[in-house]
């Protein structure tokens, strides 16, 4: 059968799907394609399957324009907020993610962020950078431990309870807030459950944010909310952009009411927010958390094992729902 590939990804999983002999193409644009673009190449293509990115708006129109022979659009992200779920349930079409592969590398590099916010170490290595070292000072780029601090887990998913786990490492109590309390993990990991959002951010030195994009989730991280917090903590999020508001972010830290912000997904990639580069308590990067070469490929294989599936006639392993 024919799958079309949005943009080209690491290949364990082309290989999967060229191995069961189905006709794979892979745009041959190495871009994000236009909602027009997209629509033009799947009319052509009369796909059974498409693989699709988080950078890729999938709506009714981009639907019905793969035509009614398409049984699956695998998204090559654990988040799904780029699609249109009531849409495709509504044309029975299956729509996938890829839960689990990427929970290391998301939590390690969350961590990674926890750290170098602390310890200031991206605003070191630029100082290093530009000449700036004279010889060791007592006083020069002190940093913050994090070691006995709060931390706040906002979102208690796979990556929220793997960020958890490593707090262990650092003596961390670990505070969370989700819609859904975890018994089990509260009992194994020591953490507290608060029901309320607002205690976490009050009561936390690193708020480190793990929740899926939706209308509820926008802007959970808002004026009101940033001011609950210490002017002492730092914000983390490696989840989706527009779960913080970034205006009131750049507030909250111009006026220090927080002590730093570590982002790894913006509310207007790949643009930023106007005046957080200028900010040396802000580290910047560019929606790369899952971006190392085990998560890739294993997203890379997950895809096309649910698209495997669905060609099949089979339930795909990783459906999502709205
Ligand atoms: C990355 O952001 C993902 O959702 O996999
Ligand atoms: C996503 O993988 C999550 O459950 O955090």
């Amino acid at each position: 059968m024919k799958i079309f590939i949005t943009r080209n990804i690491p290949d364990r999983g082309i290989k999967l799907l060229q191995e069961r002999g189905h006709e794979v193409t892979v745009s041959s644009e190495d871009r994000v394609l236009t909602k027009e673009e997209l629509i033009a190449k799947l009319k052509a293509g009369g796909y059974d399957a498409v693989l699709c990115l988080l950078t890729d708006k999938i709506d009714a129109d981009v639907m019905d324009a793969a035509g009614k022979q398409v049984k699956i659009f695998a998204n090559y992200a654990v988040g799904f907020d780029n699609v249109d779920i009531k849409a495709a349930a509504e044309r029975a079409i299956f729509v996938t993610n890829t839960p689990g592969v990427l929970t290391n590398s998301v939590a390690e590099f969350a961590f990674a962020l926890i750290l170098a916010i602390a310890h200031r170490i991206p605003e070191a290595d630029r100082f290093s950078r530009a000449g700036k070292y004279q010889g060791w000072e007592p006083e020069l780029l002190l940093g913050q431990e994090i070691s006995g601090k709060t931390l706040g887990i906002v979102g208690l998913g796979r990556i929220g309870s793997r960020v958890a786990f490593h707090a262990r490492g650092f003596e961390m109590p670990t505070l969370y807030y989700d819609v859904v309390r975890n018994e089990a993990f509260e009992k194994e990991s020591g953490a507290v459950f608060s029901a309320n959002v607002d205690d976490v951010l009050r009561e936390a030195d690193i708020v480190s944010i793990h929740v899926p994009l939706l209308p509820t989730t926008k802007h959970l991280i808002n004026a009101e909310r940033l001011a609950l917090m210490k002017p002492t903590a730092y914000l983390v999020n490696t989840s989706r952009g527009p779960v913080v508001d970034e205006a009131a972010l750049l507030d909250a830290l111009r006026a220090k009411r927080i002590r730093g912000a570590a982002l790894d997904v913006w509310e207007f990639e790949p643009k930023l927010t106007p005046g957080l580069t200028e900010l040396d308590t802000v580290i910047l990067t560019p929606h790369i958390a899952s971006a190392t070469d085990q998560a890739r490929q294993e997203m890379s294989r997950i895809a096309a094992e649910n698209i495997i599936a669905a060609l099949e006639g089979k339930t795909p392993p990783n459906i999502v729902k709205g």
